[in-house]
């Protein structure tokens, strides 16, 4: 579904942030992406969600025959229609702190033009999902941080995406939230979305049986599973 092929970045003159990253993720997978800080996993996560492209190498994405798209693409409307197919989660949630969490979740719903019953019908839909919906009318900063994040899941879940792309989602968050951040991100792979994590919390992710990819300095350096 996605592939990364020999790709290498600079983003200045020397500092190569990635070096010949080559790798493989599959329909329906949960991946987790680590490393120390700065060994290059925003990096990669923007390259999926086309943010940023490789110099060297490319960047495949295939979700079916009539839904491809390589990095050297360069129309913005094909590649917000790539956006739309991806769900996005960040570490600081990233909500529009002045709408409720009802419309910060119908807000990308609208963007893909729903009509007003499907809509509200989805958004609680997957504000139930998340475990979250029963906040549905207060405003971002009224919730926890662990209950921030899973708004932004159900957000990020709205538009039905082939493939999550969370960057160190329980960053802010304690080890219990964090645990349970994960718990909703197995569910929502146990139903078919592809997940793909960028995390450098081993205490989190060791006793899961997740595949890994691991960075080190712009260099994946677990290849064995490629
Ligand atoms: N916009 C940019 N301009 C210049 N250098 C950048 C830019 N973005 C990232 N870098 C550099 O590229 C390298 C990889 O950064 P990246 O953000 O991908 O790492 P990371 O693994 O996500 O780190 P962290 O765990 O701290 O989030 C780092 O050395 C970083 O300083
Ligand atoms: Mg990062």
């Amino acid at each position: 579904m996605i592939s990364f092929i020999h790709v290498s970045k600079k983003y200045e003159k020397d500092w190569k942030a990635l070096q010949d990253v080559h790798f493989r993720l599959d329909r329906g997978e949960f991946v987790f992406l680590t490393g120390p800080s700065g060994a290059g996993k925003t990096t990669v996560l923007k390259m999926i969600y086309m943010d940023e492209r490789p110099d060297i190498g490319e960047v495949l994405i295939s979700f079916n025959k009539d839904l491809a798209y390589r990095s050297a693409e360069t129309s913005m409307s094909k590649i917000q229609m790539l956006r739309r197919r991806l769900g996005i989660v960040f570490q600081d949630f990233k909500l529009l702190p002045d709408r409720n969490i009802f419309e910060n979740v119908a807000f990308a719903l609208r963007v893909a033009g729903y009509s007003s019953k499907r809509l509200k019908h989805r958004v609680y839909e997957v504000l139930t999902l998340t475990g979250i919906s029963h906040k549905a009318k207060n405003m971002p900063h009224q919730l926890s941080g662990g209950e921030q994040q899973r708004v932004s899941i159900a957000r990020a879940m709205a538009n039905e995406p082939y493939i999550i792309l969370a960057d160190e989602p329980t960053g802010n968050l304690d080890p219990q939230t964090s645990a349970e951040i994960v718990k909703i991100f197995q569910n929502i792979n146990a139903s078919g979305t592809a997940v793909l994590m960028a995390t450098h919390d081993f205490g989190l992710i060791n006793s899961l049986p997740y595949r890994r990819l691991m960075l080190n300095r712009g260099t994946l350096v677990n290849r064995d599973f490629i």
